[in-house]
């Protein structure tokens, strides 16, 4: 047993940030973003906070999939950006919807939306866990140094979520980790402990964007092979690809390796939303049902990855 999709949903900030605008912050231009992340805007939090743009998307899959919040049995969270550390996103979120299950969130960065189907999709396998709300949430404009170029013109704000019950439409995953901090890493806070002499630390997003685009490039190609052939399933069945929301050129790239898949079938919306981080497949999965672009029987891979180095994909049957 695993899992079907019983709805989604989705909580945007309403403030929309062009390229121009962060011209106007930073050295950078319209034309420089555009051809080399394919990002256009991106909606930034002005009052919104991860909890409350998680708990609306929540509540929109709640109402789409019609499931009441008391009938939840789990509720999991992927948050870089969350309102605090304690009390985790999960819970803050089961208490605004009136929610009363256990709740937990999990880091595993740009990935995690992916960690999280597999961790639901364990515990609905338990017997014991019926309906499970999955959420992936960023407030990212609070976690990217504004003055640094290189990453603030990248990220962007949002939060997508599933509601999951008993199925058999999760029908394989491929998860990778290449352990390590020298690529993409956050700080936690930089305490003010009087005893403590060691390296200070800068909370905001780092990145090494070149090594990062050149590990994704591999990646995410690798993971989608390594999964469709553990799934028995040849790249011409495939109905769409969803991955997570980068860069267009790592997407493009990743299609050009992936010759079986037609690029048409790679799905995106970077353009409009930059890069949320955990949110960004759950977004563009509600983007694509609203539009009606999934036909039941259809399958869709998602592949994502981010900081850790974690790659994975999965794939799902609609
Ligand atoms: O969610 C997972 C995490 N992140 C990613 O997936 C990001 C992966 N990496 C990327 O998407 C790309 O590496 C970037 C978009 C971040 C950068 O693109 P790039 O083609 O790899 O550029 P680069 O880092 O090699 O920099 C090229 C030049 C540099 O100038 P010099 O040294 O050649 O004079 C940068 O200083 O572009 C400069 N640059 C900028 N120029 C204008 C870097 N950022 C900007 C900017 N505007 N915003």
């Amino acid at each position: 047993m695993s899992f079907q999709i019983l709805g989604t949903g989705r909580y945007v900030p309403e403030h929309v940030v062009t390229n121009d605008d962060l011209a106007k912050l930073v050295d950078t231009s319209d034309e420089w973003i555009t051809t080399r992340t394919g990002i256009k805007t991106r909606h930034i939090a002005t009052d919104e906070t991860a909890s409350q743009m998680a708990a609306e998307a929540a509540r929109d899959a709640l109402a789409r999939s019609g499931v009441r919040a008391e009938e939840l049995d789990l509720i999991l969270c992927a948050t870089v950006s969350g309102d605090y550390i304690v009390p985790g996103l999960a819970c803050l979120v089961q208490r605004e919807i009136g929610a009363s299950c256990p709740a937990f969130d999990l880091n595993a960065a740009c990935s995690a939306f992916l960690f999280l189907l597999e961790t639901a999709a364990a515990y609905i396998s338990t017997g014991r866990y019926d309906k499970v709300l999955v959420i992936g949430a960023e407030q990212m404009s609070r976690v990217v140094d504004w003055t640094d170029r290189s990453t603030c013109i990248l990220f962007g704000d949002g939060a997508g979520a599933m509601v999951l019950g008993k199925g058999d439409n999760y029908l394989g995953s491929h998860l990778t980790v290449r352990g390590g901090d020298e690529v993409l890493r956050m700080d936690t806070l930089p305490g003010i402990s009087p005893f403590y002499t060691g390296p200070k630390s800068h909370p905001y997003v780092q990145m090494n964007g070149s090594e990062t685009y050149k590990f994704a490039t591999r990646a995410v190609p690798g993971e989608i092979g390594a999964l469709l052939e553990q799934c028995g399933v040849e790249q011409s069945q495939v109905d769409w690809v969803i991955c997570h929301q980068a860069n267009r050129r790592i997407i493009e790239a990743a299609a050009r390796r992936l010759k079986g898949i037609p690029s048409e079938k790679f799905l995106m919306n970077i353009q409009e939303y930059g890069n949320t981080s955990a949110a960004s497949i759950p977004l563009l999965v509600d983007e694509c049902c609203r539009k009606g672009l999934f036909h039941e029987g259809d399958l869709i891979v998602m592949a994502a990855f981010g900081g850790g180095l974690s790659s994975t994909a999965c794939l799902v049957r609609w």
